[in-house]
């Protein structure tokens, strides 16, 4: 098998031979924003909303840009390429740079770039009828979940204890009982016909496959409230799912050892499951 081709600063190397500096602000400090995009028969999905994304984040860390966004679409494409990947997932990475350890923030530096590419099984939940299982866990986050840090600490740790449970996936659940997303994903709850996912604040990650599935939703002529769900009614939900990159739309059918609604995949989530699959296929061609 070929060795991974990385990216980092510019230069494609084997991933034996790229290295970062001990002083990096993204390995001391978190102090960096990342992106992690699908690839599906070769052609990496929606690269301007990741672009615009990381954009934002950087924005608000005030790190500049390194890319526009055509340099970030065609660096995607071009490590899925070296990388042979037909399906599966690109990572790029921009920290602020290197600097002597200090807490307050180094200006000016020039930002340390990464990037991977990966063959990683897709998921396909139409195939697999008996769905997901979730567990749910405290929300331990700062208050700038909107910003797609590289500090995963929180929920690299609730995503193991769901995984020592058993479970695909960790719901956070704020100190006052608010449903706020996955570790990995966000979080859709159908209530009375009614869907509702959170708010996109600073609470939440802002999806690129949430964004896409609220317009599905409500091209479907589906009801939408982005408000919060408090905990205990998940008990009283007809259909909870996922969304995300690497989840795309994930049905799940138990949470904490209850089953949620009658404990199969319910209509809605079926019929976004199936729409989203479908735009899938079109901007990426069919199998
Ligand atoms: N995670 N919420 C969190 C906390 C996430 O980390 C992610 C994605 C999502 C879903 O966002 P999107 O639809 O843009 O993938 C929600 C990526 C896949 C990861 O860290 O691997």
């Amino acid at each position: 098998m070929q060795e991974q081709i990385c990216f980092i600063n510019g230069s494609f190397v084997p991933a034996g031979e790229a290295s970062v500096s001990v002083f990096d602000r993204g390995l001391l400090f978190g102090d960096g924003v990342y992106e992690v995009l699908r690839i599906r028969n070769a052609v990496v999905f929606r690269p301007q909303a990741h672009y615009l994304r990381m954009q934002s984040g950087l924005d608000t860390l005030g790190i500049g840009n390194p890319w526009n966004e055509q340099e970030f679409a065609c660096l995607c494409a071009e490590l899925a390429q070296r990388n042979r990947v037909r399906g599966g997932h690109v990572y790029l990475q921009v920290t602020r740079g290197v600097a002597p350890r200090t807490h307050l923030v180094p200006r000016n530096l020039q930002p340390t770039l990464i990037g991977f590419a990966a063959e990683a099984d897709l998921p396909k939940w139409k195939d697999r009828p008996s769905g997901l299982t979730a567990i749910t866990v405290s929300d331990p986050r700062w208050a700038r979940c909107n910003i797609k840090t590289t500090m995963l600490l929180p929920n690299s740790l609730a995503k193991q204890r769901a995984a020592d449970a058993g479970a695909y996936e960790a719901v956070f659940v704020s100190e006052d009982g608010l449903v706020r997303e996955g570790a990995s994903t966000n979080v859709f709850v159908v209530l009375d016909d009614v869907i509702y996912t959170h708010p996109d604040d600073q609470r939440i990650l802002p999806g690129i496959t949430r964004a896409i599935v609220l317009d599905l939703a409500q091209a479907e002529g589906l009801t939408v409230k982005q408000q919060p769900v408090q905990v205990e009614r998940l008990q009283d939900a007809h259909e909870v799912f996922l969304t995300g990159t690497t989840t795309d739309v994930g049905p799940v059918i138990r949470i904490d050892d209850r089953p949620v609604g009658n404990g199969k995949i319910g209509p809605v989530t079926a019929a976004l499951m199936h729409k989203y699959s479908e735009l899938l296929a079109d901007e990426t061609g069919t199998d």
